[in-house]
């Protein structure tokens, strides 16, 4: 379960279950007739109405998750952004307690060993979690030198909101291995559309090349200035995030970090474990990763269900020579 705070310091929790109804019912608020007028005359009895019509249902405990839910974000917010993506969706989540925790296998089947990961690798390592329609980059991170960077913690701010929360770092021998979803938190892109870029393809040369072609000198200048050796880019509309700094976006027009998937390494074994997320993660998401025209159109996507207790890390599209 996802555990966040709303500006007030509030402790809320999030199921899959309360996951999977936020997103029912923010596809229903956008296309079934939420009037944001009489939500704001009749409060709650028209959303629980509405949602009681719109949604697969609602019992008691989806009644008071999402009665919490607005008093936790507040009815004058909610109000003030509906019809929206961010209708209901909690500023800033900041843990994860009963996520499942499953541990990261190769290809083979058989658990992948940190220290076989290589460092700045151009060829695209993701995995699905936690749900199985939810890919996410695997990455260890180094310097330009090809050598691992310890990623330290930091704090990640959320452009859309101001809200702040603390990326616990890398793990693994080195503390340079890092997760993070890899849909784009500004349309839902997903890859081989938003690629890692390694430090040996973050210059200038590389505006330029034939593929991927459309690194921008906005994007290099960014990671210039916040001394991060490799970046994750979007082609879609042109995002950039750090990876070394919790992927705080560097350009826009992405107004939220990539999610971080917080990553467990076993010393003893070497084994990597997902446990649970970490960031604001909503987003829509259309036909091969690519959101339509109408975003609207995209929320009806389903997300898959709990991958379990592993998850297989997959070698996906290189974008790069080598
Ligand atoms: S979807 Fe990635 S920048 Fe727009």
């Amino acid at each position: 379960m996802l555990s966040f705070h709303s500006k007030k310091g509030d402790k809320k929790v999030l199921s899959p279950d309360e996951f999977h109804f936020i997103r029912e019912l923010t596809f229903a608020i956008r296309n079934k007739g939420f009037d944001p007028k009489e939500f704001v005359k009749k409060g709650d009895s028209y959303l629980f109405n509405f949602a009681e019509k719109n949604t697969s249902g609602i019992d008691e405990k989806r009644r008071n998750f999402l009665k919490a839910m607005v008093i936790g974000v507040g009815v004058v917010t909610v109000a003030g952004i509906i019809p929206g993506l961010r209708v209901l969706v909690p500023p800033n989540v900041s843990a994860v307690s009963s996520f499942p925790k499953s541990v990261l296998l190769n290809s083979s089947g058989s658990p992948l060993k940190a220290s076989s990961i290589s460092v700045n690798s151009p060829i695209i390592m993701l995995f699905n979690y936690p749900l199985s329609g939810e890919p996410n980059f695997l990455l260890n991170l180094g310097d330009s030198s090809g050598k691992p960077v310890e990623v330290p913690s930091s704090t990640v701010t959320v452009p859309q909101t101001g809200d702040k929360y603390t990326f616990p770092g890398g793990v693994g021998p080195n503390k340079s291995i890092v997760a993070y979803s890899a849909i784009c938190q500004h349309l839902g892109c997903k890859p081989p559309f938003i690629h890692f870029y390694p430090p040996k393809y973050l210059t200038p040369a590389q505006l330029t090349a034939p593929e991927p072609d459309t690194l921008t000198a906005e994007a290099l200048a960014s990671a210039k200035s916040a001394k991060a050796p490799a970046i994750i880019h979007c082609d879609c509309h042109g995002s950039t995030y750090d990876p070394y700094h919790g992927a705080q976006p560097l350009t826009g027009p992405t107004v939220r970090p990539l999610p971080t998937v917080l990553l467990e390494w076993d010393s003893s074994t070497d084994y990597l474990y997902a446990l649970g997320s970490l960031g604001v993660g909503i987003y829509p998401e259309g036909a091969n990763g690519v959101p339509s025209k109408n975003p609207t159109v995209d929320l009806s996507s389903n997300f898959g269900s709990s991958v379990g207790d592993k998850t297989e890390v997959k070698e996906a599209e290189n974008p790069f020579s080598s």
